[in-house]
């Protein structure tokens, strides 16, 4: 669909902003201009203001404004060219393109169809209010008379065409009633049979009120459990999100809870938890962010806690993240959905659940850790892979380093050791998407001197042999300052063993590299022969090199960020750290 310039400003013209603001807020005469709660956010005095004579609308308190279409557009979450349509067909203006006429058929098609779900609704619906057993149905499930309402429930007779059959009296032809998938052809012989037979059903509605399709569920443990409309003209799944038009109506939307079933969205509705919506049992598609894109920018994802659950989990994380969500998962307590647990435990327990919902990487690093004994030296190498690989996807430098901090306190693993492997890995992804460069920022030390390396290999080797002496020169200095990579993570692991109460041996090291260079170079730091001196004078001046070494990297960066700051002309700051500067200078002269 094309809209000329022309058309728009018909559009607009034809369509009074007063008028039609009217129709959604309660607009109060005030000097030349309209005034009224802004819908957009919650307030208790009116900030905002309508103005018949520029035709525009603006939000003292939030800051939104506008003209017409913005205002339509926002309020019933449509897209441009939908807010346009929708705009033209109320002021009368024909928008279509009448040379297309096979788009006009479908047009009429389309039409036709939401016309058949509509009237089929209605009669599921008053089908069910005429039978106790599925009314006792959803009442033994705790539904409401009020919330059946709200989401139009119905019921599907026990019988073959008994929806057929009234559809045809309504004047919609088999071929039409095919089409809106609602009946099936006979497998035997001529004529048609009803789909939805015996079921409870939901109708499934789009972000204009109009019905696209149903899910029927089967009142035992019949099979299958669940039956939806096949896709239709006007019904794609992977374009759709059951609960949306719900969601639509919130005007201070927060986020939206994605769970997966129809039961989990209703439940939550009813315990007025109304920013649910289910994914229509499909994997999520991009076309479904996209569409909750329109709403807002933080995803809670609530699915099942079995097994299917969670990998169902995984799978539509990676879709959200594309679209820039900000993505948390709500771990809903051992063999539960959102449904069964709300009504067990009640809403505030819920909420409760909500507020400590997980951000994604954190429910990723919780996830490689399930079932790993932080007391088993293995177990904590194979944490700390996994989390590497995971860190290594991630975006943000800063968050990269508040979670190195958090498990490396809480896997007992240090901070280097992590950050080593996290390195490797970007070393290793070299030509693949290596977002942030870890290795750059973090530790683009120039490259070590030989009495560095060599005081670095001389420490190694005086650890390796006595954990005594190891313990000592681990006061001394840190792992992370060792300044070449590969002394680091040797450091990391003997420091980790130090700990476990069982130094390594170097052959031991060795066993956790794959890489037949590392290997190689592993041997060779443990073949050295220490030179002839007290071993205590060897470990204080080695000590002393490499300290002096990360204080003259340290004064390198804090050079680099003095200038920075400089030419921000943040002068105040810059001179402070031009003090810290001199202090370390003092410290190695
Ligand atoms: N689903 C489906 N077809 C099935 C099973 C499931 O389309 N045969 C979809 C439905 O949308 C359903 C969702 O997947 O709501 C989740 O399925 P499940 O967890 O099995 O059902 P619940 O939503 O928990 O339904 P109930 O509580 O009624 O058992
Ligand atoms: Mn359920």
């Amino acid at each position: 669909m094309y809209f000329s310039d022309d058309m728009i400003s018909e559009i607009v013209e034809k369509n009074d902003i007063v008028d039609v603001l009217s129709q959604y807020v309660n607009l109060k005469k005030s000097g030349s201009n309209y005034m009224c709660l802004c819908p957009f956010h919650s307030e208790k005095s009116p900030s905002f203001s309508v103005s018949p004579s520029k035709q525009i609308f603006n939000c003292f308190g939030c800051g939104v404004g506008g003209n017409v279409i913005t205002f339509v557009q926002k309020i019933e979450r449509l897209t441009f060219i939908e807010t346009l349509k929708l705009l033209a067909e109320k002021a009368g203006i024909d928008v279509r393109d009448t040379r297309d006429e096979k788009e006009l058929e479908r047009l009429n098609l389309k039409n036709k169809l939401f016309k058949i779900n509509l009237e089929t609704a209605r009669f599921f619906y008053r089908t069910l209010h005429n039978n106790r057993r599925p009314m006792e149905y959803l009442q033994r499930r705790g539904l409401s008379d009020e919330i059946i309402k709200t989401f139009g429930l119905g019921f599907s007779m026990d019988s073959w065409n008994s929806l057929y059959k009234y559809l045809l009296t309504k004047g919609f032809t088999i071929d039409d009633v095919y089409k809106a998938g609602l009946v099936l052809p006979k497998k035997q012989g001529d004529g048609y049979y009803d789909r939805f037979r015996n079921r409870v059903m939901f109708p499934i509605i789009d972000l204009k009120g109009s019905i696209i399709g149903f899910g029927g569920r089967v009142m035992d443990d019949s099979k299958p459990k669940y039956l939806n409309s096949p896709d239709t003209l006007v019904f794609n799944k992977g374009y759709n999100m059951y609960g949306l038009n719900q969601v639509k109506k919130i005007s201070d939307l927060e986020n939206i809870i994605i769970c997966e079933g129809y039961m989990d969205v209703i439940a939550l509705h009813q315990y007025g938890i109304n920013n649910a919506v289910a994914s229509l049992g499909t994997a999520f598609t991009e076309q479904q962010a996209k569409l909750l894109k329109r709403f807002s920018n933080e995803i809670i994802i609530s699915y099942d806690s079995d097994t299917a659950g969670q990998s169902a989990t995984m799978r539509g994380l990676s879709v959200l993240e594309k679209e820039g969500f900000t993505v948390k998962v709500l771990n809903v307590p051992t063999g539960k959905d959102p449904d069964e647990y709300i009504r067990k435990n009640g809403v505030e327990t819920f909420r409760e659940l909500l507020k400590n919902s997980m951000p994604l990487m954190e429910y990723k690093i919780e996830s490689a850790k399930n079932g790993l004994n932080i007391n088993n030296f293995q177990d904590r190498i194979t944490f700390l892979k996994k989390l590497a690989l995971i860190l290594n996807d991630m975006e943000s430098e800063v968050e990269v380093d508040a979670y190195i901090k958090k498990y490396s306190k809480l896997m007992q693993l240090g901070e280097e050791s992590i950050y080593s492997e996290l390195n490797r890995l970007k070393g290793r992804n070299k030509f693949g998407n290596n977002k942030h460069n870890i290795v750059n920022n973090k530790k683009s030390y120039k490259k070590p001197k030989k009495g560095e390396i060599l005081a670095e290999i001389y420490l190694l080797n005086i650890c390796i042999v006595d954990s005594n002496k190891a313990k000592n020169i681990f006061k001394l200095v840190k792992t992370h300052d060792f300044i070449v990579e590969l002394h680091k993570e040797i450091a990391e692991f003997i420091v980790l063993s130090l700990e476990n109460g069982k130094l390594l041996t170097a052959g031991e090291i060795i066993n956790y590299y794959d890489d037949e260079e590392k290997k190689a170079e592993i041997s060779e730091i443990f073949s050295i022969e220490l030179p002839q001196a007290e071993v205590e004078d060897i470990i204080k001046s080695c000590v002393d090199i490499i300290k002096k070494s990360n204080t003259n990297n340290k004064i390198q960066e804090l050079t680099k960020r003095m200038n920075e700051l400089f030419q921000q002309n943040e002068i105040e700051k810059a001179n402070a750290i031009y003090n810290e500067i001199k202090n370390l200078q003092k410290t190695i002269k």
